[in-house]
C-alpha cells in the first residue's frame, strides 16, 4: 500500500520536509481490530507533535527508522475490509469512523490502517468520509471538554480558539444545548465563528478578551489555546462558582516545544495545584483529557449532525500533504484540514 511516512526521529518543524510517499506492507488486524481501507483522514496539530517528539511536551521521542518508517495520523474514515477474530458489531463493507492510538509505524495517512474496534463507530449516512475524518479526534476532544464544563442551558460560556478544529465543534455543541456562547478568535475568523452560532464574537487582536468582556460575568471558559495569560483573562470574567476548562494547560499550544520530563512534571504540578486549590476557592480549574470512550462523540456530535468547518481538502500526495502540515503548524487553520485518500 501507499503511505506517507518518515524514516528518522524528527526535530521540531521537520515533519513537512521528511514526509515521503512510500510503499509499505498492508497491516494485519489483531484479534480485536478492523482493517480499514482509508477514504479520508485529517491533519491534527498533535499528529505533528507526535511525529516531532513534542507531544505533551516531549514524553515520547519518535523511534522512526529506515526499517520501521512511521506513518502519522489518527483520524480514520473508511471501509472495513477485514475483521479480527474477536470483533463484534462490524463486518466487511461497513463504513466507519474511528481514532487510532498511535503506534510506531502505524498511522492513518495510508491506504489501509488497523483500528481497535472499540475505537470505531459506524459512520452516520449524513456524513461524507471527508466530514467523518474531520470530526473524529477533534469531535471526541470537544465532546469531552463540554462534558467537563457542565454548562447548563442559559449559562454563558466563552470558547477561546473558537475557529479551530476543536473550538468550532465546542461552539456548536454548546449552542445545541441552549448555552449562550462567546467565541474568541482573530479578526479573520469573526464571520466564521458567528456562522457557527456564537451569540457574540470577540476579536482578540483588539485587546485581551477578559479586558473586552470586563463588564460580563460568565459560568464557563473553555480554553483551546493554553497559556497562563489565557487563564488570567478567564479569571477576570468567571463567576466564583464557574469553571475554567483547559485543553492545553499553562503552556501556550501544548506540544509546541520539547520541555523534557522536568518541564512536563512542572506543568502537571501546576495543573494539580490549581485543580486542588480551586476546589477550596473557585472558579474550578479543570484540565480536560481526551477520554477513552467514543460515547460522548456519538451522543454530542454525530447524533446531532455537528460538523466542523473544513479549511481545505488535500489530495493524498506528498507535496499537498507537506503543505497541509505546514499550514496546520501555523495555528491559523480555519477548522479542519482533511486528506482525501480514495
Ligand atoms: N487535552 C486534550 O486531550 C487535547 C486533545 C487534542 C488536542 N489538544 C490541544 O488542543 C489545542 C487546539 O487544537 P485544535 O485542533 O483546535 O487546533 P487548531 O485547529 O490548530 O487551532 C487553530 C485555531 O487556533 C486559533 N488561535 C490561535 N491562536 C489563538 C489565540 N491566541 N487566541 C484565540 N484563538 C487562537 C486560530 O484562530 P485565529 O487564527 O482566529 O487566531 C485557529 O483557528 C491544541 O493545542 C492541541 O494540542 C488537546
Amino acid at each position: 500500500m501507499k503511505a506517507l511516512a518518515y524514516t528518522r526521529p524528527l526535530e521540531i518543524g521537520e515533519l513537512k520536509q521528511a514526509l515521503a510517499m512510500q510503499e509499505c506492507a498492508v497491516p494485519e488486524p489483531g484479534e480485536t481490530e478492523l482493517l480499514v481501507q482509508m477514504k479520508a483522514s485529517s491533519i491534527n496539530i498533535d499528529d505533528i507533535h507526535v511525529a516531532e517528539g513534542t507531544f505533551f511536551g516531549g514524553l515520547k521521542p519518535s523511534q522512526a527508522s529506515e526499517e520501521t518508517p512511521s506513518i502519522p495520523g489518527v483520524d480514520v474514515a473508511g471501509v472495513v475490509v477485514k475483521t479480527g477474530a474477536k470483533v463484534d458489531g462490524f463486518k466487511e463493507g461497513d463504513e466507519v469512523l474511528g481514532i487510532l492510538m498511535p503506534k510506531p509505524g502505524r498511522g492513518t495517512w495510508a491506504e489501509y490502517c488497523c483500528v481497535e474496534s472499540r475505537m470505531a463507530v459506524h459512520k452516520p449516512a449524513s456524513y461524507s468520509f471527508t466530514e467523518a475524518a474531520s470530526c473524529a479526534v477533534g469531535g471526541k476532544t470537544a465532546a469531552n471538554a463540554v462534558m467537563s464544563a457542565r454548562a447548563a442551558a442559559g449559562d454563558t460560556c466563552v470558547v477561546v480558539g473558537a475557529s479551530g478544529g476543536i473550538g468550532s465543534i465546542i461552539v456548536q455543541i454548546l449552542k445545541q444545548q441552549g448555552v449562550k456562547v462567546i467565541g474568541v478568535c482573530s479578526s479573520a475568523n469573526v464571520a466564521l465563528v458567528g456562522s457557527l452560532g456564537a451569540d457574540l464574537v470577540v476579536d482578540y487582536t483588539r485587546g485581551p478578551f477578559g479586558e473586552q468582556l470586563q463588564e460580563t460575568k460568565v459560568e464557563v471558559v473553555i480554553d483551546c489555546i493554553g497559556g497562563k495569560d489565557t487563564e488570567a483573562q478567564a479569571l477576570r470574567i468567571l463567576r466564583p462558582s464557574g469553571r475554567f476548562v483547559t485543553l492545553c494547560g499553562p503552556d501556550k499550544y501544548i506540544g509546541e516545544t520539547r520541555v523534557g520530563k522536568r518541564g512536563v512534571f512542572a506543568m502537571l504540578a501546576y495543573v494539580g495545584r490549581r485543580a486542588l486549590l480551586s476546589m477550596i476557592s473557585g472558579p474550578r480549574y479543570i484540565m480536560a483529557g481526551i477520554g477513552t470512550s467514543l460515547e460522548p462523540l456519538e451522543k454530542l456530535v454525530l447524533q446531532q449532525g455537528i460538523k466542523p468547518p473544513i479549511d481545505r481538502c488535500l489530495p493524498f500526495e506528498e507535496t499537498a500533504v507537506r503543505e497541509g502540515v505546514a499550514h496546520v503548524a501555523t495555528h491559523r487553520a480555519q477548522g479542519k484540514v482533511v486528506v482525501e485518500i480514495a
